[in-house]
């Protein structure tokens, strides 16, 4: 996916004004379990300043304790710190770009800025920020999240056990209350996916704004700014190549996280063409179509007639798939998801799914909306704290923490 450029400027206001403040966290019900230290000397010789721990974080003072992560831009770290007694923090190491004239990682401080303006119980906080004047690396600390829902996922599906109802459904809600507050902060973050929903004592996360962006110009094209959301996730209106599109495409990718916490594997996972920019995705608009009907006929979608690869494009999905419908995917989630054959009443969970994964984005439902849905207002209600709260006397799964190898 293409990410973006530079922002000279911007580093250099930055680099004037030094690290934010600490912000304090919520105290969340349910205490994580502090992660396991790794093994004695498999963090090599970092401790005393050797290789492997970019050079940034040792001079800060960070104890770095093995990599968490491993994302576009560079590594996640565990560490400590003596500000922060008792707490695990997640660092974020941002490689400046490669050329030299064009500087700091302008992914890293478009995410600062965003984190630095939204406060939400379901929004990652960061807690400081730290540049590297001489290499220009970027390094963000976040508090350390447990785990995140793409792990969530794989736990379920390897032993072959569906989400519970409540954790789901409070997954479900806490998520869409931190896009809702997005939106209505004009801020979209077109990076929706399991692997950047973390969990963090129990409370549902967005993180990743890399690509998220301020819209202050609701008319403005978006177009420029190059391809947004993993592909699996990426709303129908993207695909064709719509050159302003809104939290709507946000909404999309909620609804595919949905489905696959139903399912435990991806919604619709379509085949990645490679290429430029506007390179038709045909396989992934394949399987939505399949899967939900024709924008044409079985679910209308006026404008998709001025979208340029529908125009010129689609011949052959409108061919392929002539009799799909959304009866498709309740037919398939019924026959794939222990989850859904659970539910005492499982229309409200598909209602609010399929208002989600609406083809036309101006009869998506909103994020707002979305909360107001019956399924929210039915037991076992949503818990806006942690994850496994109010669980009738069920027993939380023990999601394992973060695997951490050495650096
Ligand atoms: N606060 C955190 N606590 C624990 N692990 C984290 C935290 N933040 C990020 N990670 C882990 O590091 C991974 C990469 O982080 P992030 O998504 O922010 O980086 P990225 O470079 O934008 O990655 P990508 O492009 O692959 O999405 C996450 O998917 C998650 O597994
Ligand atoms: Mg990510």
């Amino acid at each position: 996916m293409a990410r973006e450029k530079k922002m000279p400027k911007l580093a250099a206001a930055l680099i004037r004004g030094g690290q934010s403040a600490p912000q304090q966290q919520p105290v969340n019900q349910q205490k994580a379990a502090p992660p396991s230290q790794p093994q004695q000397g498999s963090t090599g010789p970092a401790a005393s300043g050797g290789a492997g721990v970019p050079p940034l974080l040792l001079q800060k003072g960070y104890d770095v304790l093995g990599v968490i992560g491993e994302g576009t831009f560079g590594r996640v770290y565990l560490a400590r710190h003596g500000s922060y007694p008792g707490r695990f923090l997640a660092l974020k190491h941002m490689k400046p770009l490669l050329k030299e004239y064009e500087g700091v990682c302008a992914t890293g401080l478009r995410e600062v800025m965003l984190l630095k303006a939204l406060q939400h119980p379901n929004i990652i906080s960061l807690i400081s920020m730290h540049m590297h004047v001489q290499d220009l690396s970027l390094c963000l600390a976040f508090p350390y999240a447990e785990t995140d829902l793409y792990e969530v996922i794989k736990y379920h599906r390897e032993r072959g056990s569906a989400m519970l109802h409540h954790v789901f459904k409070s997954a479900m809600y806490q998520l869409l209350a931190g896009v809702a507050y997005l939106h209505e902060n004009w801020v979209l973050h077109r990076d929706l996916k399991p692997s950047n929903i973390l969990l963090e004592q129990g409370r549902l996360k967005i993180a990743d704004f890399g690509l998220a962006r301020s819209v202050r110009q609701p008319l403005e094209p978006l177009w420029n700014n190059g391809v947004v959301v993993t592909i699996w996730y990426r709303a129908p209106e993207l695909l064709l190549d719509a050159r302003h599109y809104t939290g709507a495409i946000d909404v999309w990718a909620v609804g595919c996280i949905m489905g696959e916490l139903m399912q435990l594997r991806p919604l619709f996972q379509g085949e990645e063409r490679k290429g430029s920019q506007d390179v038709f995705q045909d396989s992934q608009l394949h399987k939505i179509f399949a899967a939900l009907g024709q924008p044409e006929t079985q679910s209308p979608w006026p404008d998709v007639v001025h979208l340029r690869h529908w125009r010129d494009d689609t011949g052959g999905c409108r061919q392929r798939n002539p009799e799909h419908g959304s009866l498709n995917l309740k037919q398939h989630l019924w026959e794939n998801s222990p989850l859904l054959r659970s539910f005492p009443k499982p229309d409200p969970v598909l209602d609010l799914l399929l208002s989600m994964l609406s083809l036309d984005p101006g009869t998506r439902i909103t994020a707002a909306k979305a909360l107001q849905h019956e399924w929210f207002r039915q037991e076992p209600l949503p818990s806006p704290d942690s994850v496994f709260a109010g669980q009738h006397g069920r027993q939380a799964p023990a999601y394992p923490q973060r695997a951490m190898r050495p650096y």
